[in-house]
């Protein structure tokens, strides 16, 4: 609201904002993505327009009523570069120009122009740790040692172990293997620290920056609103010593070796000061799972300079995926999740802002991780409620907003992303006479659970495309669709879709953004319930996590009155509310002790 005004005309206005609830500091970074709600497209399986059987942009602009309707307003949209699709778009082969499965740059420009006309800010994925191979940078990068773009990527001369030629390192890559590539025309390796066909940038080469400065401007002047940007925490190196091993990995994957390294931050805070802070724009890093909350701040704080928020990895990881390949067995631990989600809240209270999100389209679907599938509305609703009321910018995760579910895998054919394929041969390659269980282990990770076509109708496919998707449809769209829950006032839709108009358009705005965060009963595992304050307003949030019912103790509050509920109606007696397995409901209060 007061993104134009110039810091010193505003001083008078800061002194009373500080003294009536938070930090000058925070005030003074007050943006326009603060207010927003976002959603993330994965665009090959959100909705095919020319029925070819791959989502594309006009796909993307069909469903943007759509999408004005559930109410969000910031698209997060995968990348739709030229690219040979090794790994599904991120890795680029061309910068300024879009893949011809998803369409052209006229089909761009539409886009930013409808869903501007709607209020709606485009977010595009910005890879920048690493190009394809067939990127022309590569291609003449690898042909001799003294090619001008040679130094655009990292390489290195093998080692000598025993007589043989070995990689410079046994570092080992996220999609399995050595994160090194031979290069046979000169006999030397890349670094790759995804697949073999994503080589790494070599950050250290100014030119490789400028490069970058320049596609992000040239997108920026197109007219996109900001950058999810890939891999961020990877664009330094620690030097090229054999991580630790205990002998289990030939390639042991050791994060510290190319995560959060100081340099990252230099190169964050050229980004930001010649592009990020001169455009305004939006500036989201995927920071990966090893980055703590101190390393979040250095990223995103307000006094960081870097980046405007940074999605962390840690409450993926509460319940017990690793141990059961039972997915009738998985367990949340709720302490953790109260726990990670509150040491976030709590760290950037004042210092910085958090962008929230349950998961994205690198991770199972969160009906089939944190939901119960005894009761998947009750708890989808709960879970929807307990993220959307924290302080922070929402993202929905392509059909969380309808609880799609994982795929039921039954083959390893059916895997199409490059590291659920080298996940099921590493499982293979472990117990090579079990080959159900390798299929079995890398289904309840794969990715590809995620990226399913969107379930828009219970019609043939799905209603994504007239013909057979190029990606897989999940059979239960039949019950799990779009078009049935969007008429169904009672659906997980229509709740999402309240979560956010309470966000956006009510009288619980101010506190639902901008209100403090106080959790509650930290060691009760069965609730997550938490306070939000902004001035006068309080809002106590209850998340029963319980399968059973259960009671909260309510004699601290006089409750004025019901924000949100995810059931027909709540139950109050003698101080204490009545929860139903996974009720959540958020009430006003005055706080009586
Ligand atoms: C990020 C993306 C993921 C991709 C990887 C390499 O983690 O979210 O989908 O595979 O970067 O670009
Ligand atoms: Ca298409």
């Amino acid at each position: 609201m007061f993104d134009n005004m110039k810091p010193l005309t505003l001083s008078f206005v800061c002194i009373m904002y500080d003294t009536m609830f938070m930090s000058k500091e925070s005030y003074m970074q007050h943006k326009w993505w603060m207010e927003s709600v976002g959603y993330q497209i994965y665009p090959k399986s959100f909705f095919d327009a020319n029925h070819d059987g791959i989502g594309d942009l006009q796909g993307i602009i069909r469903q943007l009523d759509y999408l004005e309707g559930l109410g969000v307003n910031l698209l997060w949209i995968c990348p739709f570069y030229d690219s040979p699709m090794d790994d599904n778009g991120y890795d680029v082969r061309n910068f300024f120009d879009v893949s011809k499965e998803f369409g052209t740059m006229d089909d761009v420009h539409e886009l930013i122009q409808k869903a501007h006309e709607k209020g709606i800010k485009i977010v595009l994925d910005f890879v920048l740790n690493h190009t394809s191979d067939e990127h022309p940078w590569f291609i003449e990068s690898r042909k001799s040692k003294d090619n001008p773009y040679r130094d655009y990527y990292i390489w290195h001369d093998g080692k000598i172990v025993d007589g043989t030629k070995v990689e410079p390192t046994n570092w080992g890559s996220f999609f399995g293997g050595s994160a090194w590539q031979y290069d046979e025309p000169t006999d030397s390796y890349y670094m790759k620290i995804f697949s073999k066909k994503m080589p790494d940038l070599n950050w250290k080469n100014e030119s490789v920056q400028q490069e970058m400065v320049n596609i992000a401007k040239t997108w920026l002047d197109m007219g996109v609103d900001g950058f999810r940007i890939d891999a961020v925490s990877h664009l330094d190196r620690a030097p090229f010593e054999d991580a630790i091993s205990d002998g289990t990995e030939k390639y042991p994957l050791d994060w510290f070796k190319f995560s959060n390294l100081p340099k990252v931050h230099d190169y964050l805070k050229m980004l930001n000061q010649s592009v990020f802070k001169p455009y305004d724009c939006v500036a989201i890093g995927e920071v990966g799972g090893s980055a703590s909350i101190d390393s979040g701040l250095l990223y995103s704080g307000f006094d960081s300079h870097e980046l405007s928020m940074v999605f962390n990895f840690d409450h993926n990881w509460c319940n017990n995926l690793h141990e059961t390949l039972n997915p009738k067995k998985l367990k949340t631990d709720v302490l953790a999740l109260k726990r990670v989600f509150s040491s976030w809240q709590y760290a950037f209270e004042s210092k910085g802002w958090l962008p929230l999100n349950w998961l994205n389209h690198d991770q199972p679907r969160l009906a089939s991780q944190y939901g119960d599938y005894k009761y998947p509305l009750a708890s989808l609703k709960m879970l929807a409620t307990a993220l959307h009321m924290m302080r922070g910018t929402p993202f929905i995760y392509q059909g969380e907003e309808i609880g799609m579910t994982n795929f039921p895998f039954e083959d390893v054919d059916q895997f199409n992303d490059v590291s659920s394929i080298a996940n099921y041969q590493y499982h293979l390659n472990k117990e090579p006479d079990d080959p159900v269980k390798a299929l079995k282990k890398a289904a309840q990770r794969s990715r590809d659970n995620a990226r399913t076509a969107m379930q828009w109708a219970n019609e043939l496919y799905g209603g994504f495309s007239s013909v057979e998707p190029m990606l897989l449809v999940n059979p239960n769209y039949r019950k799990i669709n779009v078009e049935d829950q969007i008429h169904d006032p009672s659906s997980l839709f229509n709740h999402y879709h309240k979560l956010i108009e309470l966000r956006r358009h009510s009288a619980y705005h101010d506190v639902i953004t901008f209100g403090s965060y106080e959790m509650l009963d930290e060691k009760d595992p069965d609730h997550y319930v938490y306070l939000r304050r902004y001035q006068d307003d309080v809002l106590l949030v209850i998340n029963s996590f319980s399968r059973k019912p259960t009671r909260y103790d309510l004699s601290s509050y006089e409750i004025i009155e019901c924000v949100i509920t995810n059931m027909k109606r709540y139950h109050i007696k003698k101080n204490y509310i009545y929860l139903k397995p996974y009720e959540s409901v958020v009430f006003k209060v005055k706080e009586t002790l």
